[in-house]
């Protein structure tokens, strides 16, 4: 037998390089000869993050890498999905670990936090990595004392990262995706045209039911047909092509009109089974939104326990801007949104025999 496969022997410590991880944790208390307890736990605790960090932008990585291609592999869409499940499995550790981190007494952590200055969360690259790989654009940041939020960087982490928003996030690609979709009209089916009859027997149906009950006053009967009102021109809105183009313009809106359209038909129609793995796909994009934004407000909230009013160590208002973060930086709200535009089964034009037959895995096509 060749021995040429043959590989050498591993211990544990040496292949998970155990002694330089235990090694990497130097208090600042220590050096300034005043030993605070908390402060192991306050480093171990962000180099774990650090460490999640690093396998959550390893599987974004692959799956941005994947989702580049003109043709997007069908296998690959199954694959995406079982990484996008690990960063959310993840998202779910770190949003507990918080809980770990809140064993620390906001006192405990006055006994090192003056030593800590100007170093702060805001400096972490690889949660900055990870974000841009998501989809947060710069433009639709909230930062603080007017620089944006690169400036804290040395020069090559500022240009690695200036370098990384000018490659396809995954919130692109998958509107790229979206957008390449032949589902829209096929044959004599528009589904735009459908939907928009079935929004309006929908409405029609509800106005009547409006009109119809005696359980409700004049006033609330108004009221009712006001607010209907409005839905009505949401829906009209959003499904105006230049209205829709308007309202991403302006920032209000982030995925596309044709994306918003795929988006919509794949949720409406996710009963049928080759839309299973598209739907699960967009379901698990707002996952990982949702998760980011808890693990936000829990930051934000144990940030504001910790400091109270205190501005934090890298010199933001602290609770307030970490509040105005969790609140704003959403990367997939627009795929929220998408359930605003749904309509009950029973009123879902159906789908012409021919097409149903013909729905296939389509998202590999490239329109040309
Ligand atoms: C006692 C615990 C903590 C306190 C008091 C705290 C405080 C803060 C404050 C005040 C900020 C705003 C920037 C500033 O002015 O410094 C911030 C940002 C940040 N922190 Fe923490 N933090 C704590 C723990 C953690 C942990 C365990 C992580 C995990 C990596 C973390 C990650 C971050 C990140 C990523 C940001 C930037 C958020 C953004 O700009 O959207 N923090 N932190």
């Amino acid at each position: 037998m060749s021995t040429e496969n043959k590989y050498s022997s591993i211990h544990y410590n040496s292949y998970l390089q155990v002694d330089k991880i235990t090694s990497a944790q130097n208090l600042r208390s220590d050096e300034m000869g005043l030993h605070a307890h908390d402060e192991m736990l306050f480093i171990i605790t962000h180099q774990v993050y650090e460490l999640w960090f690093k396998q959550i932008n390893f599987e974004l990585k692959s799956v941005v890498h994947d989702f580049s291609a003109r043709q997007v592999n069908e296998k690959n869409v199954g694959i995406a999905l079982s990484r996008l499940n690990r960063v959310i499995e993840i998202m779910k550790l770190l949003i507990q670990q918080i809980g770990v981190m809140e064993t620390m007494t906001p006192l405990d952590f006055l006994d090192f936090r003056n030593y800590l200055f100007p170093a702060s969360g805001f400096q972490s690259f690889q949660f900055r990595e990870m974000e841009v790989m998501l989809g947060l654009k710069e433009n639709r940041r909230t930062t603080y004392n007017n620089k944006p939020y690169h400036c804290v960087f040395a020069t090559d982490k500022k240009e690695a990262l200036e370098n990384l928003e000018k490659t396809s996030s995954l919130f692109d690609l998958i509107e790229d995706w979206l957008e390449r979709t032949p589902f829209l009209e096929f044959g004599d089916f528009n589904f735009v045209a459908e939907y928009q009859k079935a929004v309006r027997s929908m409405l029609d149906k509800e106005k009547e039911a409006i009109m119809g009950t005696d359980i409700l006053s004049d006033e609330s009967k108004q009221m009712r047909l006001t607010m209907l009102g409005d839905t009505n021109t949401y829906f009209a809105n959003i499904m105006d092509e230049k209205k829709h183009y308007e309202l991403v313009k302006s920032g209000h809106l982030t995925l596309s009109y044709k994306a918003t359209l795929a988006a919509l038909f794949i949720h409406l129609y996710r009963d049928e089974p080759i839309l299973h793995i598209p739907f699960q796909l967009l379901s698990k994009l707002v996952e990982i939104d949702d998760h980011l934004t808890t693990w936000r407000y829990r930051h934000a909230q144990m940030v504001m326990r910790m400091l109270g009013k205190k501005v934090g160590t890298g010199g933001s208002s602290g609770h307030e801007y970490l509040a105005t973060t969790a609140a704003n930086h959403h990367i997939f709200a627009d795929f929220h949104n998408v359930s605003t535009l749904l309509i009950p089964r029973s009123e879902l034009p159906p789908l012409p025999d021919l097409f149903r037959r013909n729905l296939g895995f389509y998202f590999s096509a490239v329109n040309e």
